[in-house]
């Protein structure tokens, strides 16, 4: 289809939006294909009842129940997102997860600590994404008390976005990833005198417990080669930003995998052009259910949001900022927000677990 207008436009998306109206972004592939905006007299997320099953969720994972270890949040055929709380334990309780059903991305909200690796020792902090491919066995050793938001790709393995025009070292450059180290991972287990001799295999969410009678982590004498775990974390990342007017949530995408994508929010200057939207713009991401995990700051375009909570829109409805977000961002400055974004292609399912921790009015959020 070629471009066209009717009525009265604007002429560059998310500027100029005359005063008391609104703009909806309507597109599709994740923000890259296809894209109309529709200027409205009035936001399109202002419904006065839902009658089934479909509507914006709100989720307070601080709520969770900890001793669970793990618990599943969303999920379909190609990805599954849990949260993980792990305590500090001792050496001689340490044992090795390998998952046989996707590559793993930790992100770590809360904690800080090691995690071993065949490949050497890799060491994580809040802020900090640890990414092991499919099948690589490793220990989550923590420090302080750790709490993870996980997310489990099941068809393909995590890669770097396109940078495009902005050219490779934008967004975060290949030096900020983090590689695993062997020989400092080998005197850490000298001094702490351990020897993991078990390791728990998930396959077809199975798991298997393979017993070794030496350390499974002490055979490795070198290894070269493109496949490794590594970490990058928040402080290394540099946003894209324009300073004359919004830009999508696409521009902070950190990882791709074939069936979704990874983004994050980080605190970031807001436009300085007069007639610049500042806020998130309404928008129906028509290919793409949207999962937003909020790990730190303040969250300007929600209400009475905190850290550790999870906003999850599926496909099928506009969103966007909520009103007293709108009304007050013309004092602000800048944005503080930390947060992981998770679209996928194919819809969530809900764990039922998170109808305990559920904020049953969430829809009702966006009236003014
Ligand atoms: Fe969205």
């Amino acid at each position: 289809m070629h471009h066209y207008t009717q009525g009265k436009p604007t002429r560059q998306g998310h500027k100029g939006i005359p005063e008391g109206q609104f703009e909806e972004e309507q597109g599709l592939k994740g923000f890259f294909g296809p894209v109309s905006h529709l200027i409205k007299s009035q936001p399109s997320t202002r419904w006065t009842n839902i009658d089934g099953p479909l509507r914006p969720h709100m989720f307070d994972l601080v709520q969770l129940d900890r001793s669970v270890g793990s618990q599943r949040l969303l999920y379909n055929s190609s990805i599954a997102i849990h949260m993980s709380f792990i305590d500090v334990y001792q050496p001689e309780q340490a044992t090795a997860v390998r998952n046989a059903d996707g590559d793993l991305l930790y992100f770590c909200h809360k904690g800080s600590g090691e995690v071993f690796t065949e490949y050497g020792l890799l060491k994580y902090s809040p802020g900090q994404y640890i990414v092991v491919p499919r099948c690589l066995h490793h220990t989550i050793f923590p420090s302080k008390k750790s709490e993870f938001f996980i997310v489990e790709n099941k068809t393909s393995h995590y890669e770097e976005p396109e940078r495009g025009l902005v050219g490779r070292h934008a967004i975060y450059d290949p030096n900020a990833l983090f590689k695993p180290e062997l020989e400092l991972q080998k005197e850490r287990f000298r001094s702490l005198g351990l020897a993991v001799k078990e390791i728990a295999v998930k396959r077809l969410d199975e798991v298997t417990r393979f017993q070794y009678a030496d350390c499974v982590y002490s055979d490795v004498l070198g290894w070269k080669g493109d496949l490794y775990p590594f970490t990058l974390h928040m402080d290394h990342m540099m946003p894209l930003m324009s300073h004359r007017a919004h830009l999508p949530p696409s521009a902070h995408t950190t990882f791709v995998a074939r069936d979704f994508v990874i983004c994050t929010f980080l605190p970031r200057p807001l436009e300085k052009d007069k007639d610049a939207l500042k806020v998130p713009f309404y928008h129906q991401n028509i290919d793409y259910d949207e999962v937003l995990f909020y790990h730190d700051g303040d969250f300007f375009s929600r209400d009475n949001l905190h850290a550790g909570m999870m906003s999850f829109h599926p496909q099928g409805f506009p969103h966007g900022p909520h009103p007293k977000a709108v009304k007050s961002v013309d004092s602000k400055t800048e944005t503080s927000e930390y947060a992981v974004m998770v679209d996928t292609r194919w819809p969530l399912q809900i764990d039922a677990a998170l109808s305990n921790v559920e904020l049953g009015d969430y829809w009702k959020s966006w009236r003014a």
